[in-house]
């Protein structure tokens, strides 16, 4: 049951990398539907600690006495099927890595899932002509120089570090309409949610292509220090003129989007292996079982894409002379 808990929680997939050992719920090889010697003595234990743990993750503010109660009343009810009850009776049958809630809680997949929509534009250009637009615009060109230089033809580590860096603005922008929100006692127009919805795009692109290229040492100590930079001075940026970091995120999406083409014609010549796609981003994309690293790549593309619309959209909203709040926010755009 609890085996089932957690494949309604995180999806099939994460059980494929599962040895294909028989065993019971436990973890525990059985031989002949029978446990054995030393491991029915672990299975005793396992299960005793099992119920030890859950009980004190799930009612630190009652006593060993009262606790004690309360499950000989669920044992004694199981008839009663209110959260609570269902709940405090799951502590007896909880597998290792499952919480379970006193609070009726119930956990859907820790992700969004979604079709990418990969008839967008991808060649759609923002023209730098105001002095603004021109320096938003060369310092994401200067920005791209260190960067060429660092990973050369490396796309997937690169694709990992820049998605580091990708999944800040949105964050940052939806945090300070946040708190404007809070500050002015005015609503949002939505665009706290999409620029949050952003962020979390952008995270889950790190999360695949983390999958596929594993970050080094120095490359973890390098997203500590661009993120220490970046996060600040687009905090300011976004403080002193949210038209032009917009505009800045606009042009990093459409760097991106170069960026990704590039990674596909590597693909395409055999320069990079096209391995399968990871789990995550077949759940996440709704991909079909035998998609490969291509298609994965083509529909990060199409999310860049979209993120490069909804900022030069929401520049664009700023030049206009209008507050984001005045024009609703593109929300589920991907
Ligand atoms: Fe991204
Ligand atoms: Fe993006």
């Amino acid at each position: 049951m609890a085996r089932s808990m957690m494949a309604h929680i995180i999806g099939p997939r994460h059980f494929s990398t599962l040895r294909p050992v028989a065993r019971n719920d436990t973890g525990i090889k059985v031989v002949n539907g029978v446990m054995k010697g030393p491991e029915k003595a672990v299975v005793t234990w396992i299960r005793y600690f099992s119920v030890m743990s859950s009980r004190n993750a799930s009612t630190m503010t009652l006593s060993n006495k009262e606790q004690n109660k309360q499950d000989e009343k669920v044992q004694s009810d199981s008839a009663d099927t209110s959260p609570i009850a269902l709940s405090s009776r799951n502590n007896s049958n909880n597998d290792k890595g499952v919480v379970v809630s006193y609070w009726g809680i119930q956990t859907p997949k820790p992700w969004e899932t979604y079709k990418a929509d990969l008839s967008i534009d991808l060649k759609k250009h923002h023209a730098p002509v105001t002095l603004l637009d021109k320096f938003a615009y060369w310092t994401v060109k200067a920005l791209r120089f260190p960067t060429d230089l660092f990973f050369q033809k490396r796309y997937g580590c690169r694709a990992m570090m820049l998605e580091t860096v990708a999944a800040v603005p949105g964050m940052v922008g939806g945090m300070l309409l946040h708190c404007k929100s809070l500050r002015r006692f005015e609503h949002s127009g939505g665009w706290i949610k999409a620029l949050l919805e952003e962020a979390e795009n952008e995270r889950m692109h790190l999360m695949t292509f983390m999958e596929v290229t594993k970050p080094k040492w120095y490359e973890r100590a390098l997203v500590l220090v661009v993120q220490g930079i970046f996060f600040n001075a687009y905090f300011v940026t976004y403080l002193l003129s949210p038209k032009l970091a917009h505009r800045i995120v606009g042009y990093l999406e459409e760097e991106a989007i170069y960026s990704y083409t590039q990674f596909l014609k590597e693909l395409d010549e055999g320069n990079i292996e096209n391995v399968p796609a990871p789990a995550i981003a077949i759940d996440y994309w709704q991909l079909p079982q035998d998609a490969t690293l291509k298609d994965v790549v083509m529909v990060v593309r199409a999310d860049e894409a979209h993120h490069r619309d909804v900022n030069h959209f929401a520049s664009d909203i700023h030049y206009q002379g209008q507050e984001l709040k005045e024009c609703p926010a593109p929300l589920g755009y991907h």
